[in-house]
């Protein structure tokens, strides 16, 4: 399996990768998004792409080169991602990396929205759910090998399978938030896989861009023995 690269397991492959945050208007000057750094994603996009693979990388708003041989398609909010992903379609293999906002304003302001002059009120804003990128794709009648990551601040385990189950995925990364070494906008990763044929696996804690490499080993051996 650690020759992976070398037989560059995914020749022939077309990999879908979400990456970054989305952004979520609120008027013309505003929006709502979140920590995510792009990283975990562009990693995963330069290392299935050394594994021999044609990558479609489909990034929120972040500040990263674009890795070599890489098509890269940048979108802002959620709603964008999901048509950029469904226009990308078919593909083998995706991978969701992305940390997309889970709620977008109900209205954009047209304007730049001003404060009431006449009272000191707070504002209430109305959200509405975006739709599930993930989700979407694997429920889709040619879906393709669906790999989900699950962000989570406690109860991770339990909180991963649930969605592995939920979102009809083959396997899904789980990663501990709350430790700032391994979070977000951090340099490094620890990971565990749940597949859902093989149960769990841990990588220790390193480099994105390691752990990146070890997890296209990974799902690269399972979509070979399918
Ligand atoms: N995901 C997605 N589209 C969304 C929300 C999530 O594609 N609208 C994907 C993420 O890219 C990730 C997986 O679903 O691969 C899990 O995302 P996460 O935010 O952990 O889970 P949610 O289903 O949004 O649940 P919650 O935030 O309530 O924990
Ligand atoms: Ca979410």
């Amino acid at each position: 399996a650690a020759d992976c690269f070398e037989h560059r397991a995914l020749t022939g492959r077309h990999v879908l990768i979400t990456a970054g945050p989305t952004q979520e208007n609120i008027d013309p000057v505003r929006y709502i998004t979140n920590h995510s750094s792009g990283k975990m994603g562009f990693a995963l996009a330069e290392a299935a792409v050394e594994a021999g693979a044609k990558v479609t990388l489909i990034t929120g708003p972040v500040h990263l080169p674009t890795p070599d041989r890489v098509n890269r398609i940048d979108v802002i909010s959620a709603r964008d991602m999901l048509a950029a992903c469904e226009a990308a379609m078919p593909c083998d293999l995706l991978i969701a990396a992305a940390a997309v906002a889970d709620y977008r304003p109900e209205v954009v302001a047209q304007h730049k929205m001003k404060k009431d002059p006449t009272s000191g009120e707070g504002l209430l804003l109305q959200l509405v759910r975006n739709p599930d990128i993930l989700a979407t794709l694997a429920g889709r009648p040619d879906r393709p090998f669906s790999v989900g990551f699950a962000a989570e601040t406690e109860n991770l385990l339990e909180y991963a399978s649930r969605k592995l189950k939920d979102k009809n995925l083959d396997l899904i990364v789980a990663n501990d938030v709350a430790n700032p070494t391994i979070g977000f906008n951090s340099e490094e990763n620890a990971i565990t896989i749940i597949d859902r044929d093989l149960g769990q696996t841990s990588f220790a804690q390193t480099s994105k861009g390691k752990i990146a490499r070890q997890l296209i080993i990974f799902i690269a051996d399972r979509l070979n023995q399918a």
